[in-house]
């Protein structure tokens, strides 16, 4: 993010002696993006940040392995038949994630967590969290959010934080884990980076961490040793993989940072639609980017107002991208007949050519709104289905447009 924050205890002038009110030494660090080239921030800390006692392995064992679609086919993967039960009892929102699809530029993981996560941060590359249900006090060394159903959490690569879920219902996070950085659109931004008029939000809807945040204001001792966990490159079947450092001190030490790279949330609902006579594409939705996918949401909107528009999508062939629509709220037009609901994910790769379910394109003509909420994540490389895919796919799906008694037949042959 190119728009400049300070929050805490800063000294006037860059890379000088800042001192704790005894007369020590504060410890400078710069947090960069792309060498010293990009976005960046000072934070300043009460100890060493790069002070580490002890390494180990982080086991993410065949967890991130992934399978390829195929044969090629567009797909219902039902989340909600994940952590079933009370099978989110004891999971918390980072080491109990389950891999959803992936490729080599970013991972779709879903989970339901009631527990404290432990420290970590994505040394793979930015994530953006997207709150289904629940609510969480995400505490980082920026700072605190408290995040709530429809908020996205942009938090930069590497970025030390934890989640710890609120109240009785647990948190259903949907979490995009890209292999590089998550911004907004380019074309909504000027050349210094302020969001431009077209936008469809802007700086004013963006939250950035209230803080600072210290170890003793969070209920932990400072001086006590802590562990982070490190999700990175290596060896391996997926080839990511862990490791734990060990800190002799608290990392939540952080008295005063400026700059502009930091966390920040985003709530679904202040996303502005942007609508027309007719069919606007895709892109109009769009929210997010990284490097070779994007991030779209579909909000309630009034919907096309030509008087012979037909308010659903025409059929598409995407060619260069697959498509990944998760169903968060409402009722979704173009799905109906299809099986598809409220945690559902569609996955619509290139090379088939996809659109409405029988009936839908007709029965949308004369619509004037539609009570819709997803988030869609478009990859321009394909995507393979991780273990929890494969485990929540209801196998019928790639059927739902013949219709009628060939439908059945589809279904009876694919068991
Ligand atoms: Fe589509």
């Amino acid at each position: 993010m190119a728009h400049y924050q300070r929050i805490g205890n800063v000294p006037p002038k860059r890379h000088t002696q800042h001192r704790t009110p005894a007369g020590a030494l504060y410890y400078e660090e710069l947090m960069g993006e792309e060498g010293f080239s990009s976005d960046s921030s000072l934070l300043y800390h009460r100890g060493l940040p790069s002070a580490i006692s002890d390494a180990r392995s982080w086991d993410l064992g065949e967890s991130l392995v992934t399978t390829p679609n195929h044969p090629l086919l567009p797909r219902h993967l039902r989340l909600h038949d994940l952590f079933v039960g009370d099978a989110w009892q004891g999971v918390d929102a980072v080491t109990g994630r389950r891999l959803v699809l992936g490729n080599g530029d970013v991972r779709i993981s879903y989970v339901v967590a009631d527990t404290p996560s432990p420290f970590y941060r994505n040394a793979m590359g930015d994530e953006c969290v997207f709150v289904e249900s629940g609510s969480a006090r995400v505490e980082t060394v920026f700072g605190r959010f408290d995040v709530v159903s429809g908020d996205y959490l942009v938090i930069p690569r590497a970025t030390t934080h934890r989640w710890i879920p609120n109240g009785a219902e647990p948190l259903r996070a949907y979490c995009i884990e890209a292999n590089s950085h998550i911004a907004p659109p380019k074309r909504y931004l000027s050349k210094y980076g302020q969001l431009l008029e077209h936008a469809p939000y802007c700086e004013r809807d963006l939250r950035g961490p209230q803080g600072p945040l210290l170890a003793e204001d969070a209920g932990i001792l400072p001086d006590e040793a802590a562990e982070v966990y490190i999700k990175h490159r290596g060896n391996g079947p997926s080839g990511i993989t862990g490791t734990i450092y060990t800190h002799p001190h608290n990392p939540l030490d952080v008295v005063g940072w400026d700059g502009c790279l930091y966390p920040y949330a985003f709530n679904v609902s202040d996303f502005e639609p942007i609508t027309g006579r007719v069919h606007q594409p895709p892109p109009v939705h769009q929210v997010f980017e990284g490097h070779n996918f994007v991030i779209c949401n579909f909000v309630p909107r009034k919907v096309d107002y030509h008087p012979l528009s037909i308010p659903v999508p025409y059929y598409h062939s995407n060619v260069d991208s697959d498509e990944i629509m998760f169903y968060v709220a409402g009722d979704y037009e173009a799905r109906r007949g299809s099986g598809i609901g409220v945690g559902s994910v569609s996955v619509h790769p290139g090379g088939h050519v996809h659109g409405p379910q029988p009936g839908a394109y007709e029965n949308s003509v004369g619509a004037e709104y539609f009570d819709e909420l997803a988030v869609m994540v478009d990859t321009f490389r394909p995507l393979e289905l991780g273990e929890a895919g494969r485990a929540v796919d209801d196998g019928k799906y790639a059927w739902s447009w013949i219709g009628g008694k060939n439908q059945e037949q589809a279904l009876d042959g694919a068991g």
